[in-house]
């Protein structure tokens, strides 16, 4: 069954579909939106061979005509360049039509995608199609769109909302366990940021969400879309200081993906950047050791990494005084008291920083779930 979540902003509200099949119910939601007649189709070649024979099915029964356009699978495609070049495509196509973009992949593709549908002809209406974890909690809602630069990622972008979110749970049947792991690291932040029930039930059933038990994993997919549409309907523009708790686990998280020159995941880092949280909480007195064991748990459980090997502590450090988040060159976290209740804290001096990062770093055999 299909199950729907608001996401309830003053301008423009929309709709989250989650459910398994969810695809299924593709050119209905097209034609109750009216959101055009001609769709461009944006994905990857992964997702052309592994499921666009359906989608593209789909597509037909409720439009005119589609185009397709593919990317590499990279976050390489997530550039001005290729927006650029398919922007050229679309415009040769968008003769006498009723146009809207459909992103149908992983957060690259939405990412890119919604960043055209923002800025051709200064907005086309577009549709999210998230097939990863990650982008069917997270990515897809919320409406931040972007390309990266030489300079860092995500670093032109543009915030434009989707007319709908469908997040058919039978596409994660492909995913490599690598990009599902990634997807509950972030489940995991929103567990520990929001919602202790979620938490518990997180704990209770790690092994047969791990293993893709449809009705627990639909379950957390459910739980995390609503969080965020909850935490974006409250602070749509990034700009209320209520969406930076998103950012739980990721100033570090972020400066370990960039001292290992991207070379561990995205949902790796902010699995070690959580710990890192945790580790700041308990000696800033906000947090009891017991909670921060238990996140550390959970996370070992689902296979994550809770500290790094091979990389430089000063990197970290110097990559940490890059982000985005620091407002005039104060730094600034999210922490957590106990599970569901963060803290923002700012200038954290810069010794407790670098005793956090040197706990992070280990050297020899790697750890037991014990000593994470
Ligand atoms: N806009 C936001 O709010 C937001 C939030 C978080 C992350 N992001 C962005 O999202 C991107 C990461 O997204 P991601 O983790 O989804 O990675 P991704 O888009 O790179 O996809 C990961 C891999 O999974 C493959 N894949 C996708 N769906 C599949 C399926 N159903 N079966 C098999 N393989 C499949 C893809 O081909 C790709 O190789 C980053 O660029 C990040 O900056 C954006
Ligand atoms: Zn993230």
């Amino acid at each position: 069954m299909i199950k729907k979540i608001e996401v309830a902003l003053r301008r423009q509200p929309y709709s989250i579909y989650v459910g398994e099949n969810a695809l299924a119910d593709l050119p209905r939601l097209i034609r109750k939106t009216q959101i055009g007649t001609d769709a461009v189709l944006i994905t990857t070649r992964n997702l052309v061979s592994l499921h666009g024979k359906k989608l593209m099915g789909c597509l037909h029964k409720s439009c005119d005509s589609v185009l397709p356009l593919v990317i590499p699978d990279s976050e390489k495609s997530k550039s001005a360049k290729v927006a650029l070049g398919l922007i050229e495509k679309i415009t040769k196509f968008d003769i006498k039509k009723k146009l809207f973009l459909v992103a149908f992949g992983g957060g690259v593709v939405g990412d890119l995608a919604g960043f055209i549908a923002a800025i051709y002809k200064r907005g086309v209406p577009y549709i999210q199609i998230p097939s990863t974890l990650l982008a069917q909690i997270d990515s897809s809602i919320g409406g931040k769109t972007a390309v990266d630069t030489a300079f860092g990622k995500n670093l032109v972008g543009v915030f434009y909302q989707p007319r709908f979110v469908l997040a058919d749970t039978n596409l994660l049947k492909t995913l490599p366990q690598d990009q599902i792991k990634a997807g509950l690291s972030e489940a995991v932040k929103y567990a520990v940021i929001k919602d202790a029930a979620f938490f518990d039930f997180f704990k209770k059933n790690i092994k047969e969400i791990k293993a893709l038990d449809t009705s627990r994993l639909n379950k957390v997919i459910l739980k995390c879309a609503g969080l965020k549409a909850r935490i974006v309907a409250l602070d749509e523009f990034d700009k209320k200081g209520v969406r930076i708790i998103l950012n739980f686990g990721h100033t570090f998280g972020h400066a370990i993906e960039a001292a290992s020159r991207y070379k561990i995941s995205h949902g790796q880092a902010v699995a070690i950047g959580m710990v890192a949280a945790c580790k700041l909480s308990l000696k800033l007195g906000l947090l009891n050791e017991k909670t921060a064991r238990e996140i550390t748990q959970l996370l070992c459980a689902i296979g994550l990494p809770t500290r790094v090997k091979n990389i430089k502590p000063g990197m970290v450090l110097a990559a940490l005084k890059h982000d985005k988040k620091f407002l005039q060159g104060k730094n600034r976290f999210v922490l957590i008291e106990k599970i569901g209740k963060t803290k923002i804290v700012e200038n954290i001096p810069e010794k407790l920083l670098r005793e956090i990062i040197a706990e992070l770093i280990w050297v020899g055999k790697p750890l037991t779930l014990r000593e994470g």
